[in-house]
């Protein structure tokens, strides 16, 4: 019998990276499509990020997924990328040929496979807020406005980086922007998004009920196995439906799986066996 191949090697670099569930998504995506690959873990502090991934290639690694806080260094890292990384200005997806490193964005795309396909929830036509105007912010702005939602009102605690990305995004269409002190009269929104990462540390943010009623879907761009305190928040002000980023994490896994292998995963089952794995209380059909 000939030997089997080694695996093809692929990792996520970040710090912290300890608690990632990236290997289990993507060692059940390698089950389901019967592909023959590894995937690891690698902590890297932001001034080892090239080292780590230069010698991951070295080593003949094929492919990295990036997280916080390399993305933005990714971006500069890598030789070519594709439109969406382009217009993020950051990777999360390193192809690895030789030598050469293609970047990939597949976090927009991730948030909107989830949003409009797994919660059947669409923006076109729609109000939608945006709360937070960091790193999370920008990688979902860009396809929000390519989804041709009535409006986009980006509300950030610091209301440069709002108008920021106002600017940087203004060619793929309007939005306004505003700081949390000034949500206070405005009417019920369809969507409201959180990606401040102020829930990280426990905050319950001070947002006023008033912005959600009972048709509002509230989407955290974070995900727990608990309820996060955005997901309370909007719970408790009464929006008809909050949940939590689970389906995201799974979606853009999927298209880096895609971009590296050329085949992509059924999601809804591996989202399924993952939220039966971690306990995780995010459910498509709430
Ligand atoms: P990330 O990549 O996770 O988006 P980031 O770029 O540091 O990280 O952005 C964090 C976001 O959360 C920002 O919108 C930040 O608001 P500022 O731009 O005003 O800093 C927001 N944020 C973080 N902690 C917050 C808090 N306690 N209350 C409100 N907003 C907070």
């Amino acid at each position: 019998m000939p030997p089997s191949p080694s695996p093809d090697r692929y990792a996520l670099v970040g710090h912290p990276v300890d608690h990632s569930r990236s290997p289990l998504i993507h060692q059940l995506f390698a089950k389901q499509t019967g592909q023959n690959l590894t995937y690891t873990l690698i902590d890297a502090l932001p001034e080892q990020f090239e080292t780590a991934v230069r010698g991951f290639g070295a080593a003949g690694g094929r492919g990295l997924n990036v997280t916080l806080p390399h993305k933005e260094a990714a971006f500069a890292l890598c030789a070519t990328h594709g439109p969406e990384a382009s217009l993020a200005g950051a990777v999360n997806t390193i192809s690895i040929s030789g030598k050469d490193l293609h970047g990939d964005n597949t976090d927009g795309i991730g948030f909107i496979r989830d949003l409009t396909v797994n919660h059947e929830c669409a923006i076109a036509g729609r109000r939608i807020l945006l709360l937070g105007a960091g790193g999370a912010a920008r990688g979902i702005v860009g396809p929000i406005l390519g989804e041709a939602p009535k409006s986009l009102l980006i509300a950030n605690r610091t209301l440069e980086r709002a108008e920021a990305l106002r600017r940087d995004f203004g060619s793929l269409g309007e939005a306004s922007v505003c700081r949390f002190d000034e949500l206070g009269d405005l009417d019920p929104f369809d969507i409201v998004i959180n990606a401040t990462s102020a829930g990280l540390h426990g905050v319950a943010p001070p947002f006023p009920a008033s912005l959600v009623n009972r048709s509002s879907f509230c989407y955290d761009l974070a995900y727990s196995l608990k309820p996060t305190p955005f997901v309370g928040w909007a719970t408790a002000s009464g929006a008809g439906t909050a949940v939590q980023g689970w389906g995201m994490l799974v979606e853009q896994a999927a298209e880096s799986f895609a971009i590296w292998r050329g085949s992509r995963p059924d999601t809804r089952s591996i989202l399924d066996t993952l939220l039966r794995a971690t306990g995780g209380n995010a459910s498509l059909t709430d």
